[in-house]
């Protein structure tokens, strides 16, 4: 009898993202980044302005009471609401990570961020997050969520754009494989989608 013929070639798939972002338009938030230091006000520590430590921007940083709450407080002017990036300079001395919410005009942007540590209290580093301004005054709130308090905290850099937070409009769309054959001198090439919820052990078989 005969049987017909059936050739099984495991081919590389296409790797396609399957999250599309929908284009907002963002009105800078500030002409380039500014920086705001967090020993001059508006900005405000529960705790002290010190300089004891080297390598901080300005003329000191905050070093907050070491128990939950106990939070440092910048006030950023965007010239028009939209998606903006937060830098955040701090040192952590300690063997251990801070956790600290970052809320922005007082809801949490992001829950227990972790400051974690640094070489020494000399030695500083960043934390980056994206955030949503409104046009004005936004006040951006670090809160401490242990008792070991905030690390230490130098400055905030805001820069307008950036990837806007997911409640800003992400639009996510299910895509199928969308398998094309094209035809060529030397055969077919063949290709379809990798999707983002496959398994990284993923393995196709195609029959002909
Ligand atoms: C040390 C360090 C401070 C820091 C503190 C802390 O005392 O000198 O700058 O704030 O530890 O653990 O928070
Ligand atoms: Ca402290």
């Amino acid at each position: 009898m005969h049987s017909p013929k059936r050739r099984v070639a495991l081919l590389t798939a296409c790797a396609v993202a399957t999250v599309g972002a929908l284009t907002t338009t963002v009105t800078a938030a500030s002409a380039a980044g500014t920086r705001y230091e967090a020993e001059t006000s508006p900005s405000t520590c529960d705790g002290t302005i010190d300089s004891n430590h080297t390598g901080y921007s300005g003329s000191g940083f905050c070093n907050g009471t070491n128990a939950v709450g106990a939070a440092a407080q910048f006030t950023v002017t965007a010239s028009a609401a939209g998606a903006a990036t937060i830098t955040i300079g701090y040192a952590n001395g300690t063997t251990a990570t801070r956790p600290t919410d970052v809320l922005v005009n007082g809801a949490v942007a992001q829950s227990a961020m972790t400051f974690d540590a640094t070489a020494n209290w000399d030695t500083w580093a960043t934390k980056t997050l994206s955030v949503s301004l409104v046009a004005g005054n936004n006040t951006i709130r670090l809160t401490p969520t242990s008792a070991d308090g905030l690390a230490n905290i130098d400055y905030l850099d805001v820069e307008a754009g950036g990837t806007p937070p997911v409640e800003q409009g992400r639009q996510m769309e299910k895509l199928n494989r969308g398998v094309t054959s094209v035809h060529s001198s030397s055969g077919n090439m063949v290709s379809w989608r990798l999707l983002g919820t496959d398994p990284a052990s993923v393995t196709f078989n195609l029959y002909r």
